[in-house]
């Protein structure tokens, strides 16, 4: 049937106006660069579609990034620039994040801002954002409403923000606790642990489970002393499909991190977790729901001071400028 890429993500924007009203100010929109970069979507659909063919593995760093990225004070692209003394992925809540999906961000942002193409109109931020939505909708889950316009920061985020990143030996009650300080419900918690469906782990993110006797545990804890840097599938059953094994597997006591397990003891989390076992519908649909949520979380630092990185998503404009001065 016919309906173009553009007519569905022009219906899914208005339905995402309706939902989160924004003012027609010079602030984001949904259209922002409707204007003055038409190509945009198109560019950032064939750079995640062509880097999705050589790594798949790049989805899972995309969504990684954005969450890591937005959750501390907004989205704002501080996760990726290098402060003066450090940047945020030298701390252990970032560990393992994906170079190649990192890089990713910045190769399109190199062929967005070209002259040919748009110049240095759209920001770090804004790329990071559509290249999870498209990597997210490679695997026909439905789009989600992504704001545009929105600005890289200066320099990495405040440490005591990074520390408030959800680590993944947390108890459900302060798993709840820690999303609920950024507006998340427990629906989103259980639907974003979803994207652990393509995630992947590395032993020492759940090594609190290896004096557990269960047959699962003692597997995960063999695998992982025949291979210290082993990079465990947190699916175990369809480790490069999105899809709602992730939760049949946590149900069957195939959960991999402890913060998995969590989502059992709780009544009301477990709820969502049969929910979304029994309805893999409804288990798309949340998560389009609850990533745009994430997308809308607002970095007020970067709207006042902010910038579009124009030489390097990983340098901002006056670091560069002296450094290669
Ligand atoms: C452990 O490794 C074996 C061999 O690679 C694999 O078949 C099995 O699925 C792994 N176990 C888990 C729990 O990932
Ligand atoms: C489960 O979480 C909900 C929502 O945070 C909370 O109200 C409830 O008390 C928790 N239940 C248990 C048994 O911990
Ligand atoms: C990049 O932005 C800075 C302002 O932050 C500006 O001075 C510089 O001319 C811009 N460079 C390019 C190539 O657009």
């Amino acid at each position: 049937m016919g309906w173009s890429r553009a007519a569905i993500l022009g219906v899914i924007g208005l339905v995402a106006a309706l939902m989160f009203p924004m003012p027609k100010a010079a602030g984001p929109s949904y259209d922002f660069h409707d204007e003055s970069c038409p190509t945009l979507r198109q560019m950032v659909h064939d750079s995640v579609e062509e880097a999705l063919k050589e790594d798949i593995g790049i989805a899972a760093g995309l969504l990684r990034i954005m969450f890591h990225d937005c959750f501390p004070q907004g989205c704002d692209a501080s996760l990726l620039v290098h402060g003066r003394y450090w940047s945020e992925t030298s701390w252990p809540q970032n560990k393992g994040i994906r170079p190649t999906a990192m890089a990713l961000i910045d190769t399109i942002r190199a062929k967005v801002q070209n002259p040919d193409a748009c110049g240095p109109t759209v920001s770090c931020t804004d790329i990071m954002n559509l290249a999870t939505r498209e990597a997210v909708m490679h695997f026909n889950v439905p789009g989600y409403a992504v704001p545009l316009g929105l600005k890289d920061s200066l320099a990495p985020a405040d440490l005591a923000r990074i520390w408030e990143l959800p680590g993944p030996d947390l108890s459900a009650a302060e798993l709840l606790q820690r999303f609920a300080t950024r507006g998340f419900d427990v629906a989103d918690v259980v639907v974003l642990s979803g994207a652990h469906t393509i995630g992947r782990s590395s032993c020492s993110g759940f090594q609190d489970r290896f004096q557990e006797s269960t047959s699962f545990a003692r597997r995960l804890r063999a695998n992982c002393s025949s291979d210290a840097n082993r990079l465990q599938d947190l699916d175990v059953t369809t480790p490069d499909k999105f899809d709602n094994e992730y939760y049949h597997n946590l149900l069957a006591g195939k959960g991999v991190l402890t913060s998995d397990l969590q989502l059992l003891r709780n009544h009301t989390t477990r709820w969502w977790v049969n929910n979304f076992a029994q309805d893999q519908g409804w288990f798309f649909a949340q998560f389009g729901t609850s990533m745009s949520k994430m997308a809308h979380l607002p970095s007020s630092e970067a709207a006042q001071y902010g910038e579009i990185r124009n030489y390097s998503c990983f340098w901002s404009n006056q670091r560069w400028l002296t450094a290669s001065a």
